[in-house]
């Protein structure tokens, strides 16, 4: 079932470069025919696809990045847009499932014909959609997905020409992760749970233990789970007679959440730790108030940065939304109008010139930090650490890289 939705997913990417490739999209700087017929079917406008976890497992994600998106999509459009033309955005709903992104990837590039791509959230999501975006010559920006393997390609060592993030990766989110286990904390003995259907959760874990051992830690239990799995108290079990003392958790809020309750109910007290994959008003839902203590994650921003830049934006987007604007908000803020100036610097909606422009990005003031993209499309950012006691969140530090 699942390969058959992975080759149909594979069919439907060959097909829009079969659609595509009589354009001889090959020059890097000629306008393409396929350009052309974007920015003639645009009219005025000119489109920008967002393929985001809007339902499904990682739902909160995709739904606060679009938001994000839209303000900044507002803003943008209100202050001229691309020499009077508008951006105008069309979502595609990739249902927190990596063969769903390829299919809305395909979508947006064949049927919508969008000049560039915002999304999607998770690294795997994101893995499944770059061979549609690569073989159609489309840019896609990823606000959120920090697996190094998303922008560099582990075969080749080579950058992905058309991929891009605007946020840090994570050999430096777990190496954080580590040292602040190690120091902070002071753990010496650790356990890893990891998701093992997840790039970003392998990637995640690969770089705590190899930043915890380096220290002169020791991995004392390595346990794998898949997403979707809701009974996880076997495992938990087994972690619990290796006695150590901090788990990390790299893995999304859904799992995670039932993990962090189950884990307190078998009497595991423990710090537990994790990554941007807490950051969802569901994971208190899910764990509860007293279970979510002693837990810890390391993420790109929070609200409770005094900074003006930041609380400028929490302001605008509570005044639009009524609510607080989480990470994946902010990251997919600053990815939206990094990508908006990149189709107002290349000044036509060639995806070819806006490729080139991303990449030149230098100096951006976001809301998550300044952005300066580098040979391998990824910025340098400084990462924050939260801490939950007892349902409530606190800002406990900032890690520089
Ligand atoms: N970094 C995660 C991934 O690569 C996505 C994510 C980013 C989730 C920020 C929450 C907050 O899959």
């Amino acid at each position: 079932m699942k390969v058959r939705k992975t080759m149909a997913a594979a069919l439907a990417a060959l097909l829009g470069v079969g659609l595509l490739a009589g354009c001889g999209s090959g020059s890097s700087n000629q306008p393409t025919a396929k350009s052309q017929d974007n920015s003639a079917a645009g009219g005025d406008v000119i489109k920008v696809g967002a393929n985001y976890e809007l339902t499904g497992g990682i739902a909160t994600f995709g739904n606060s990045s679009v938001n994000g998106i839209k303000l900044a999509l507002e803003e943008f459009n209100q202050a001229g847009g691309v020499n009077g033309k508008k951006i105008e955005l069309v979502t595609a709903d990739n249902k927190s499932d990596a063969a769903e992104a390829t299919n809305a990837m395909t979508k947006l590039v064949t049927q919508d014909k969008v000049v560039a791509v915002l999304g999607p959230v998770a690294s795997s999501n994101v893995l499944a959609a770059e061979p549609v975006a690569t073989q159609n010559q489309i840019p896609l920006v990823t606000s959120s997905a920090t697996n190094p393997k998303v922008t560099v390609d582990p075969a080749t060592n080579k950058t992905r020409d058309w991929i891009f993030r605007t946020c840090f990766i994570d050999p430096f989110q777990g190496d954080v992760a580590a040292r602040f286990s190690f120091n902070d904390l002071k753990a010496k003995k650790a356990a890893i749970y990891v998701d093992q259907s997840s790039d970003y959760s392998k990637g995640l874990a690969e770089a705590f233990k190899s930043g915890f051992t380096k220290l002169g830690g020791e991995i004392v239990s390595e346990e794998a789970f898949v997403a979707k799995d809701t009974d996880f108290k076997a495992t938990l079990t087994k972690i619990k007679a290796k006695n150590p003392d901090v788990i990390y958790v790299p893995a999304y809020y859904e799992e995670v959440g039932k993990i962090i309750r189950q884990a307190r109910e078998l009497g595991l007290t423990q710090p537990i730790v994790g990554g941007d994959g807490f950051d969802s008003p569901k994971l208190l839902e899910i764990a509860g108030k007293s279970a979510l203590t002693n837990v810890f994650f390391t993420n790109h921003y929070t609200t409770m940065d005094t900074s003006p830049v930041v609380q400028e934006f929490v302001k605008k987007y509570k005044d639009k939304y009524g609510q607080e604007p989480d990470a994946l908000a902010a990251l997919a803020y600053d990815a939206a109008k990094v990508l908006f100036e990149a189709i107002k610097t290349a000044g036509t909606p060639d995806p070819v010139k806006i490729k080139d422009a991303l990449a030149a990005t230098k100096d951006f003031k976001g809301v998550t930090g300044t952005i300066t993209l580098d040979a391998q499309h990824n910025p340098v950012k400084s990462a924050v650490i939260m801490e939950y006691n007892n349902g409530a969140l606190k800002f406990r530090t900032r890690v520089e890289p």
